[in-house]
């Protein structure tokens, strides 16, 4: 049996990783529009990887015997500065989606919810995974500072993101 607050709390990621899936799917347009094919390739597939996110959480209420509720997702940016401005958006929003799944872990803890625990430390170990390849990107993005070679070598790298 699964509580109110907790089914709330997990209604409300799901919807949220929903959200983020579109924000980072904002992004590959947004690098597509500057022809940056790597940069947009890489942001497709954290787009998908959120969606995969979001429906962990929906089969989890499912199992659990939860109501799902979807609700309406705020429409992401379209445009960042540069694309040193929008990797740096994506690692400011990866650490507020730490500090999410910190606030569902300290609640499943004081509901006694073992099962929610036990399922929300894949989220946990996914997060550190997050924010580090996130930051590493930022990290050579101002590396390359206003060279254009670096910009297109790092691009290339970026395409060869496999799905996980
Ligand atoms: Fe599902 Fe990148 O947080």
């Amino acid at each position: 049996m699964i509580g109110q607050q907790v089914t709330d709390a997990l209604n409300l990621q799901m919807n949220r990783e929903f959200f983020n899936a579109r924000l980072y799917l904002a992004m590959a347009a947004y690098f597509e529009s500057l022809s940056l094919e790597g940069a947009a390739h890489w942001m497709q597939l954290q787009s998908e990887e959120e969606t995969g996110h979001a429906m962990r959480i929906y089969d989890h209420l499912r199992e659990r015997g939860a109501r799902i509720r979807l609700t309406g997702v705020e429409a992401p940016p379209v445009e960042w500065e540069s694309p040193l401005a929008a990797f740096e958006a994506a690692y400011e929003h990866e650490c507020k989606v730490t500090g999410e799944f910190d606030e569902h872990v300290a609640l499943a803890t004081a509901e006694k919810d073992n099962a929610t625990l036990i399922f929300l430390q894949w989220f946990v170990t996914e997060q550190v995974e997050e924010e580090a390849s996130v930051d590493s990107v930022v990290q050579k993005l101002r590396m390359a500072k206003e060279s254009p070679g670096a910009l297109f070598a790092i691009d290339r790298m970026l395409g060869q993101r496999g799905a996980e």
